[in-house]
């Protein structure tokens, strides 16, 4: 009964808050809103952060309903502020000289140790770990639900202190904090305002276990024996085990918004940070509508690389969110391990499934199995204690559809109504993506076609039986990585000039550190838990991207994601490529450049900048208006004066293409590539052609001479054969492949062509 009061409590809460941050109700009818202006003109840069916000105040007026409450006074990503105003408020402030632009506070939501091996971080010697010192003296920023200061994975143990540059604080009590966790803030003023939630500690502790997990997988800590209910069992440790963690509480439960999210890129980019991580997402928005985009363009401005998780709203297509160019746009795919058990059914079909929970007290017999279909609502997604009323399940294995409620919510209802196992299966859209959850009894959770082969043999025979069999940790599944379902999808709605995501990284069933004991069985020691989402893909990249900033602390934001891009894997371990969630071939929208290959990513050969300036034209060329494109850059822009140009003419690792009868099926891109390999380098052109269309590159052979040196080429592409029919995402690659074949450059190519 309290499963389901909490259940129901928690769809309220979604409900009242998103509709208090869209409806714009508060204290005195007022709301959050954030304001762009222009820097005091008055006071020659660069001013401090009291003179801004005596700036800021300028702007607020005095009403008959008393003085509108400043929330954010913000310093480094944009130049405004967060304040709860009304209506007549807001058009004061919007009648003053000095105003810019007003975008709402908007709801943003979380997205929810294998990993490094699997991700080849300790093959060849020296591995990439070795080299690049475990990430030492490079800071990683995550905003997020906050951390666990006292747990292992965040133990600073032969760990140096952090650079001197770093100004950041601690908001715990200072023995909390260390030369790992080197900062703690909790920024909680924007949902706090909103009075939906209610935020009661200052310290940035972990409520929710999201912040934990998502930090201690960027930078955690070695941990050995580290497992879950026994499962998983290793040595744990983030991607860059030697970073340094600065951690900003921007989300309380399951909630952030969006003006304590600007608040924490502008806190992290003063503090020092050099990377952030963001698990967070919303429905995707125009980028000066969207507090991540802007934060971020202001961190990317000053060096700082921003890896964001794409959303968890796949399989379907034009899902993806946080896409600006400007940042990494992270899926997530699975590894080559599975919590496995078996299903063998009375008639000896053999079915994989997975679970976190593999008590050895459990001894596997055949049992009867049950697939609850009845006339009661929500029977077959066993998801309400009375969905099996009135059915049989005493002693018995239940199958039980995916929808409704979450998967151990389900075993819950089974084993109270007497079930003794359960097996899970996927609904359509959800393929060949299991989970492997802390579940309360045995479980198996089976694919769809695998939950349809089942129930088909359940129609078959009168007396349907099976045997539920734990095979604890398997390591080499085939095929991985294949895509989760749940990974947003392109084309962006922002911008469909350019391919999103951009990179797929580890997402499924992942180990990292937790603040509770997870699971019926509380483990000795440390606590760990697997947990799914994009949310865990995006520090996976961070991790990789302070691996690469140790190496190459010279290296742009769009250095790093261009090496990440071009050197990432496009086969899956049984060499073909990547699988989707229903075992397809994965398209460009879905893998972006394919899946992080760290070691590849520190030797690149050749990378393709963007510098801050070229994204000016490119904001133009979305059709913003001056305004909006000076709130996203914090300079006056007249678009009037500026060559707009179109996405896929940004220097971008990828290439998206579109040929219509309007440019008669042709289209030039130029790209520049920069020398970071050896001095003295060639690289050849290699195409692989999207099928009926030709490509053309010029020059066919690039020479470089020296580290740093540009070179620029011009691609071409054209329909090479009569079409009577519209042809979307025909892809292909573009390959730079250096003469002794160490190095290949590689881009993907997707074409959308209309007749
Ligand atoms: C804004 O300015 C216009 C014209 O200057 C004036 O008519 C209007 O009353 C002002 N609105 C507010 C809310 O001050
Ligand atoms: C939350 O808001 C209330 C009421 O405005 C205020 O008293 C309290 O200090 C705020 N809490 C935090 C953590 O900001
Ligand atoms: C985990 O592995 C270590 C080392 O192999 C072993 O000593 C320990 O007992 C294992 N723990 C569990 C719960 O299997
Ligand atoms: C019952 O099923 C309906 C239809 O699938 C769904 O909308 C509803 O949320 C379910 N109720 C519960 C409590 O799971
Ligand atoms: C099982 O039988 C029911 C009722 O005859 C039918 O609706 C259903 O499609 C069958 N399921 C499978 C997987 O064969
Ligand atoms: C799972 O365990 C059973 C029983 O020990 C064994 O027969 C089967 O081969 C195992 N499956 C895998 C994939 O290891
Ligand atoms: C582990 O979980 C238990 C139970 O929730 C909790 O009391 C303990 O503090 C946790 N340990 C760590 C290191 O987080
Ligand atoms: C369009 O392309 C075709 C074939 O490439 C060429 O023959 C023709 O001259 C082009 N037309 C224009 C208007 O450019
Ligand atoms: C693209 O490159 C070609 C050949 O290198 C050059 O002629 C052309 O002017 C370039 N176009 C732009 C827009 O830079």
């Amino acid at each position: 009964m309290t499963i389901i009061y909490t259940a129901f409590l928690f769809l309220l809460v979604a409900i009242y808050i998103s509709s208090t941050l869209a409806q714009n109700t508060g204290d005195n009818g007022r709301v959050t809103y954030i304001i762009h202006v222009q820097p005091d003109p008055t006071i020659a840069p660069p001013s401090t952060r009291e003179d801004r916000e005596q700036w800021y105040k300028s702007f607020l007026p005095t009403t008959s309903n008393g003085q509108p409450q400043l929330i954010y006074s913000y310093n480094t990503v944009i130049s405004g502020f967060a304040a709860r105003l009304t209506k007549e408020e807001l058009e004061a402030i919007k009648n003053k000289s000095g105003f810019i632009h007003v975008m709402p506070d908007r709801l943003f939501h979380l997205t929810t140790t294998h990993s490094p091996s699997f991700l080849g971080l300790h093959k060849s010697s020296p591995g990439f770990w070795d080299s690049s010192n475990y990430g030492k003296g490079v800071i990683i920023g995550v905003l997020d639900t906050g951390v666990t200061p006292d747990h292992p994975s965040f133990s600073d143990q032969g760990m140096c202190s952090p650079p001197t540059k770093w100004k950041g604080v601690c908001e715990f009590r200072p023995s909390n904090c260390n030369n790992k966790l080197i900062g703690a803030r909790t920024l909680l003023k924007g949902i706090n305002a909103t009075r939906a939630i209610e935020v009661s500690a200052r310290e940035p502790y972990d409520k929710n276990g999201h912040g934990t997990h998502t930090a201690s997988t960027a930078a955690g800590m070695f941990v050995k024996n580290a497992n879950i209910n026994g499962l998983a069992n290793g040595t744990a440790a983030g991607i860059a085990p030697h970073a340094h963690l600065a951690i900003y509480k921007v989300c309380a439960n399951d909630f952030c918004a969006g003006s304590d999210i600007l608040a924490g890129f502008d806190q992290a980019v003063d503090d020092g940070v050099d990377i952030l991580s963001v698990s967070i997402a919303a429905e995707s928005y125009n980028f000066y509508e969207d507090s991540a985009a802007i934060g971020a363009f202001g961190a990317m401005e000053k060096g700082v690389f921003v890896s964001l998780a794409g959303g968890n709203d796949g399989p379907f297509d034009s899902t993806v969110s946080n896409e600006a160019p400007w940042v990494m746009t992270v899926g997530a795919s699975t590894m080559d391990r599975d919590l496995r058990t078996t299903v063998k059914l009375g008639d000896h079909h053999v079915f994989k499934g997975q679970t976190a929970y593999q008590p050895e007290s459990f001894k596997s017999s055949s049992l009867s199995l049950v697939y609850p279909v009845s006339t009661l609502s929500n029977a077959s997604t066993c998801s309400t204690s009375y969905s099996l009323h009135g059915i049989d399940v005493k002693g018995m294995v239940v199958l039980c559809d995916e929808g409704d409620n979450t998967e151990v919510e389900k075993g819950k209802n089974v084993k109270n109504a007497g079930g003794v196992a359960m097996i899970i299966a996927n609904v359509p859209i959800e393929g060949y993506t299991t989970f492997a959850d802390t579940h309360v009894l045995p479980v198996a959770h089976v694919s769809y076609v695998d939950g349809e082969n089942i129930k088909s043999y359940i129609n078959t025979t009168s007396t349907p039986t099976t045997t539920i069999i734990f095979n604890g940790t398997l390591f080499g599944v085939t095929p991985s990585p294949a895509v989760a379902y749940f990974s947003s999808r392109g084309p962006s709605q922002a911008d469909p000039n350019i391919i999103k995501p951009d990179i797929i990284a580890p997402g499924v069933n992942i180990l990292a550190a937790w603040p509770f004991s997870p699971g019926p069985t509380p483990s000795a020691g440390a606590n760990f838990t697997v947990i799914s989402g994009t949310s865990m893909a995006a520090p996976h990249i961070s991790g990789i991207a302070a691996l690469l900033k140790n190496e190459h602390p010279d290296w742009s934001p769009a250095a790093i994601k261009s090496a990440i891009m071009t050197s990432a894997d496009i086969f899956s371990n049984d060499g073909y490529y990547i699988a989707d969630y229903d075992l397809d071939n994965a398209n460009f929208f879905t893998v972006g450049a394919g899946h992080v290959n760290p070691s590849k990513a520190n030797n690149p050969g050749l990378i393709y900048d963007i510098k801050t300036s070229n994204y000016i034209p490119y904001l133009c060329g979305l059709g913003y208006t001056d305004t909006q494109v000076t709130a996203v850059v914090r300079r006056s822009i007249k678009c009037a004066e500026v060559d707009a140009i179109f996405g896929f003419e940004l220097n971008y690792p990828s290439f998206m293409v579109f040929l219509t009868q309007s440019n008669n099926f042709t289209m030039t891109l130029n790209r520049t590539v920069t020398n970071v390999g050896d001095s003295m380098s060639t690289y050849r052109v290699q195409v692989q052609e999207p099928s009926g269309i030709r490509v053309t590159v010029k020059p066919e052979t690039l020479s470089f001479s020296n580290v740093k040196e540009q070179v620029q080429f011009a691609v071409t592409f054209s329909k090479s054969i009569s079409s009577t029919e519209n042809r979307f995402y025909l892809e292909g690659f573009l390959m730079w492949v250096s003469l002794n074949e160490h190095i290949t450059v590689r881009s993907p190519i997707s074409v959308l062509m209309k007749l």
